[in-house]
């Protein structure tokens, strides 16, 4: 274990608590420009203590059938005057690459439970118009929007795929088990898995343009299966999400299924579900559980904001550890030895609908620093666990909830999350090293006016060749945090660094204004040993540094 530093003073040394809204602003002005106070923070990584590899495809996505995600968000059609390749909007294809989006989850979520995949396919112009299952939200309703009623299923599984190929990703498929059977679950994997010319499913899909199989692995069964999914007790999921796995044809492609899991902490749900598939002695049958996991509750707003929600939204984000290691230790119970993987496949912030661009847009939120330093918490936690997260998705890839992107018609613009994505994609395919971090905690007093702490600096390392990439957020909102940072069993040539944060906290990109807030890069001189960095209030930062 890596000595630690003693931090006198850390109690004052953490951020003022912002219980005035005119202070609140002020801070929020300063973030990253105050001088630091007593800020006093050590990173130690520890190259000898590998942790795993870093899954690519925790920097997943998703996309669902909801308000602009897909009609408009995605796709905007052949015809459109919105540029596009072949109906797929292309400024999002041009910003997707160079994060490397490594899997994307299709087409629910709730909708998933709704939705007969054979209305997605065959000629665009034959196929039927359908109720949205969020055609009715209370969102909607309470906002006076007529709502997108109808799905007119322009985009179905072969434009999603097509999406997938454009932007380099592997496709992630959430089966029906509410209110579809069995015997469609298994005819959707013959249409995107069956060889050329061997069924007539493969002659429909040949049809549409797609000769060659899709090969798709991974086979979410259902969604949220103890909600919108099917209100089923964990038993009776078992025995439904057993029949639907049960004999699918595989067509040599390793199929991989993921369970419908848990809300958050319902570490009930994940305990009777593992129960019930070891008595069956059918675990074999799962590679991964999902687990989805909100920062909200909805109501705040996505860019009006006191210290008090800034906080409380970060500390909820960073219950995603204790989750992760709750539900991970109830697992073991009945696997082991761990067989069965993680897949966050939903998590991020969710506000009131008072932010968005288009009304249609249901949850279409902006966003700011505040979702970023969320974002980059969220996948350190993941990168620090990478021997237990196999998968995740961000909810959801643009016009909903935690954007990477808002659109709408022509327009189109970067949020900050998206910059954290791209700062964060070195972090893919690398070993996961053990990062003890040791940094005065947050305080700041709830709206009920009650002390509350949540833990200052986080962060997490990995090492690709002879490159250390070492992530770090400082939700303070107030204080730098002056840090040693040192490397057990190596020793550091160079350092760059970028940073993302915001001159005030409420910045957010526009259509008008889409460069408020953005990373900058420099290289850094070396000074001391071990280095020191001071990371500002209210920041994402990513360093990179070459070992010798
Ligand atoms: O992401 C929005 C919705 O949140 C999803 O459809 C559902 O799975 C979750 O409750």
């Amino acid at each position: 274990m890596a000595a630690r530093r003693d931090f006198l003073g850390a109690a004052l040394a953490g951020g003022a608590a912002l219980a005035s809204p005119t202070l609140a602003r002020a801070a929020g002005r300063l973030a990253g420009r105050t001088p630091s106070r007593l800020a006093d923070a050590r990173i130690d990584v520890l190259l000898d203590e590998p942790v795993g590899t870093i899954a690519p495809e925790i920097y997943g996505h998703f996309v669902e059938h909801l308000g602009g995600v897909v009609y408009d968000g995605v796709w905007v059609g052949e015809r459109s005057s919105v540029p596009n390749i072949g109906g797929v909007r292309r400024a999002l294809v041009e910003a997707l690459r160079p994060i490397r989006p490594p899997v994307v989850r299709w087409p629910g979520g709730c909708f998933a439970d709704s939705y007969d995949w054979r209305d997605g396919v065959g000629p665009r112009a034959q196929r039927p118009r359908r109720t949205n299952f969020w055609a009715d939200a209370r969102e909607l309703r309470d906002a006076g929007v007529v709502p997108q009623r109808f799905d007119p299923n322009e985009f179905g599984t072969q434009e999603f795929m097509r999406f997938c190929r454009l932007v380099g990703a592997q496709p992630y498929l959430a089966a029906n088990v509410r209110s579809g059977d069995a015997r469609s679950f298994d005819a959707w994997v013959e249409f995107c898995n069956s060889p050329a010319g061997s069924t007539t499913l493969a002659d429909l899909r040949a049809a549409g343009g797609d000769a060659e199989p899709y090969g798709v692995r991974y086979w979410g069964i259902g969604n949220e299966s103890w909600g919108c999914g099917g209100n089923f007790t964990p038993e009776e999921y078992a025995e439904e999400y057993r029949r639907f796995v049960a004999w699918v044809p595989e067509l040599g492609v390793d199929l991989r299924y993921i369970g419908a899991g848990p809300s958050s902490g319902d570490v009930e749900w994940t305990r009777r579900f593992f129960e019930a598939m070891d008595e069956r002695r059918d675990l074999g049958h799962v590679w991964g559980w999902a687990l989805h996991h909100y920062s909200g509750p909805p109501g705040g707003d996505a860019i009006r904001f006191e210290a008090p929600d800034w906080y409380g939204l970060l500390a909820r984000a960073d219950e995603m550890e204790s989750l992760i290691t709750r539900h991970w230790q109830v697992m073991g119970q009945r696997d082991r030895p761990h067989r069965v993987k993680l897949v966050v496949d939903e998590w991020g912030a969710w506000y009131a609908m008072t932010t968005n661009v288009n009304p249609v847009h249901l949850f279409g939120e902006q966003s700011t620093i505040r979702d970023a330093v969320l974002a980059g918490l969220t996948l350190d936690t993941f990168n620090r666990h990478a021997d237990k997260v196999a998968m995740a998705a961000v909810a959801q890839l643009v016009n909903c909830i935690q954007s990477l992107f808002l659109a709408d018609g022509p327009r189109f613009v970067l949020l900050p999350v998206y910059h954290v994505f791209a700062m964060y994609a070195a972090h893919q395919g690398a070993q996961a090293l053990r990062t003890v971090v040791t940094s005065p905690e947050c305080r700041w007093t709830t709206a009920r006016n009650e002390p509350a702490t949540m833990r200052g600096l986080n962060g997490s390392a990995s090492l690709q060749g002879r490159t250390l990439t070492l992530t770090v957020t400082n939700p303070d909102l107030t204080a730098e945090r002056e840090t040693e940072i040192a490397v057990r069993g190596g020793t550091v040539r160079s350092v760059r660094a970028t940073t993302l944060t915001a001159r005030d906290v409420h910045d957010h990109n526009t259509f008008e204004a889409p460069h408020e807030v953005e990373p900058r890069s420099s290289d850094l001189p070396m000074s001391g040993a071990p280095p020191t960095y001071r990371f500002p209030a209210a920041s994402v930062t990513k360093l990179e540094l070459a070992l010798g």
